[in-house]
């Protein structure tokens, strides 16, 4: 897949993708990623914060109420932007780019920069670890939301005849590369690697990682959207904090 091939099925997938989210239905976003991400970002009064695949720019929207004083969404997806520019204020901004070349950003201008599931659309997660680590101040905090590698190399339930979830079963775990899956009955691409190339790009960047989270469904949480309690049982997602010295 090249770069127009993986753009073409997010611009296939963004009107779905836009209603989802400004209808407020995304579990896994709202019910159990949301909260560690603002908690990994921890007090972002009065910064500068970079969002890497905004999306239709909802994480941006929700650090500016947090107090940001100014955010960036880039995300290669025209409509995606787009949509993100309608609902804009005074503080955030929103640009059609890739989160692979950076080079229109100057150095050590952002306080924080987050990438909340988009490093997996990345053919070259290595050049945005880069990227980040250079536009970042010293002290800044790159917080990266991810699929889990165990769950992006094979990671579908297995069920039983009455569709009951069984397991999942991970194999090809070393096998790094494409995988295809559908979402909202779109194809899309991911890209899997694994613990160890992710630990490996962004220590080799020159971040520390002060924490790993793997996120599970709390109880409030479970209650209010119950498809969640999967989530109870295998890891989906992990979220890297990680910082440049
Ligand atoms: C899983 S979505 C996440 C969107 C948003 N961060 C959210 O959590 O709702 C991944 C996003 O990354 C964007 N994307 C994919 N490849 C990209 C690239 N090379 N540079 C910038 N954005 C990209 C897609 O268009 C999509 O909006």
């Amino acid at each position: 897949m090249d770069r127009d091939d993986l753009k073409k099925e997010w611009r296939e997938l963004s009107s779905a993708w836009i209603k989802e989210a400004r209808e407020g239905k995304n579990p896994t976003r709202n019910g159990l990623l949301d909260q560690p991400m603002l908690e990994a970002c921890g007090n972002v009064e009065g910064l500068r914060i970079l969002d890497c695949g905004c999306g239709e720019g909802r994480f941006c929207r929700i650090l500016l109420e947090k107090g940001a004083k100014h955010t960036l969404g880039i995300d290669l997806c025209e409509p995606l932007i787009e949509a993100a520019k309608e609902l804009q204020s005074d503080g955030d901004v929103y640009r059609v780019a890739d989160a692979q070349n950076l080079s229109f950003l100057g150095d050590q201008t952002f306080n924080i920069a987050v990438s909340y599931l988009n490093q997996c659309d990345l053919p070259d997660f290595q050049a945005n670890n880069r990227e980040i680590f250079r536009i970042l101040k010293p002290g800044g905090k790159f917080i990266v939301a991810n699929l889990h590698p165990m769950r992006s190399a094979v990671g579908y339930w297995h069920k039983s005849e009455d569709g009951e979830k069984q397991h999942i079963i991970v194999d090809n775990y070393f096998d790094e590369g494409e995988r295809h899956w559908k979402l909202m009955g779109a194809w899309l691409t991911n890209f899997h690697r694994s613990l160890m190339t992710y630990m490996d790009g962004f220590l080799k960047a020159g971040f520390t990682l002060e924490r790993i989270v793997e996120p599970s469904a709390i109880p409030e949480q479970l209650a209010k959207y119950p498809e969640l309690d999967d989530e109870l049982r295998v890891p989906n997602f992990i979220i890297y904090a990680l910082r440049k010295p």
